[in-house]
């Protein structure tokens, strides 16, 4: 059976503009979030305290941060991959929750964070403890869930190791990224049965990139285990600069068209979320990736 209501987590700010060549004026940004929050969108990713040379189009998350309204129940987490990014995004006193971002894939984590695996997991532990300790809320990825851009097929007992031990650090909610979209359905929902006998379902969230075509189709087949919360993008954008060829997240708009066409809550406003979708991508000279947006006539 299905959830009743689905609480969607958007990535655009974030994981949409993060791969970005080009400046994004802060201000652009800004808006684009105001726009979702008029969407109705309560957990929006704003930004990432990494190194700016790894990912400049992050480099004003700070900056960003301060544009935000502040409001009752809406919260805008960031990336933190160390404790240098944890002191940062406690210095701006506008974070409430931090996410920590690991991967199931032994290349990935080099190519992604320069550690292995373990290394990672290592520097996340006392990361995490002191975010706790600071009252924020800690939520863990696990990159490469279903395939990774430099070792293929990734076994789901790696997904689940690094998923557990995120989980046993405190993190309220493990997000499982199919970071290069290669994932199909009964894959997705294999892989998700077998991380929930070590983490329950109701801790885990899908995050899949929809390079193949593939997103809703597996969010559909692991929402059928009772799985009720999803990371997608308004207008599909973005991609990880660590995964060549990776397209965006799935559309927020896409998402919230197929939860609402079967009777599931999320919230949102469609009209809304097209609006957004709308400003940023005019914003970036491009057509929306969203097909619901597409088909409503959206630039
Ligand atoms: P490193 O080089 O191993 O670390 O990078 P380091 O500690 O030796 O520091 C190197 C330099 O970075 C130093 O500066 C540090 O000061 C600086 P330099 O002396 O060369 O001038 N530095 C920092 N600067 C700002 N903020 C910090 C910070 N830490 C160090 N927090 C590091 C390690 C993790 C920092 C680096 O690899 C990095 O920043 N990686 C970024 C990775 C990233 O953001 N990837 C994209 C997000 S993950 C993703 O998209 C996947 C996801 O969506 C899920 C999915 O789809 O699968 C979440
Ligand atoms: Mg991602």
């Amino acid at each position: 059976s299905y959830p009743a209501r689905v609480r969607v987590v958007e990535v655009g700010p974030r994981d949409g503009l993060q791969n970005e060549k080009g400046a994004i004026p802060v201000g652009i940004k800004a808006a684009l979030i105001e726009r979702l929050l008029a969407a109705g969108l309560t957990t929006i990713e704003a930004g990432s305290f990494v190194s700016p040379k790894w990912v400049p189009q992050m480099a004003d998350t700070a900056e960003l941060l301060a544009m935000l309204p502040a409001r009752q129940g809406v919260s805008y987490p960031v990336l933190v991959p160390n404790l240098r990014g944890l002191e940062q995004a406690l210095a701006t006193g506008r974070v409430e929750e931090i996410a920590v971002f690991g991967a199931a894939s032994e290349a990935f984590s080099q190519r992604n964070i320069n550690c292995s695996i373990d290394e990672s997991l290592r520097r996340f532990e006392p990361v995490v403890a002191r975010a706790l300790e600071h009252g924020l809320r800690v939520r863990g990825y696990v990159s490469c869930v279903l395939g990774c851009p430099y070792e293929g097929e990734v076994d789901a007992a790696a997904v689940t190791r690094v998923a557990a031990a995120l989980a046993e650090m405190g993190c309220y909610e493990i997000s499982l990224g199919d970071t290069i979209g290669t994932g199909t359905p009964l894959k997705a929902r294999r892989m998700v049965q077998a991380v929930a006998a070590k983490v329950p379902v109701g801790h885990l969230a899908l995050h899949f990139h929809d390079t193949y075509g593939q997103a809703l189709a597996s969010i559909l087949a692991c929402l059928e285990l009772g799985v009720s919360v999803v990371d997608s993008a308004v207008a599909g954008l973005g991609g990880c600069p660590y995964a060549q060829g990776a397209t965006g997240n799935v559309a927020t708009e896409d998402v919230v068209y197929m939860l609402h066409g079967m009777g599931i809550e999320t919230g949102l406003d469609l009209d809304r979320l097209c609006e957004a979708g709308a400003l940023i991508s005019s914003a970036l000279g491009r057509e929306t990736a969203s097909r619901v947006a597409r088909a409503r006539g959206a630039v």
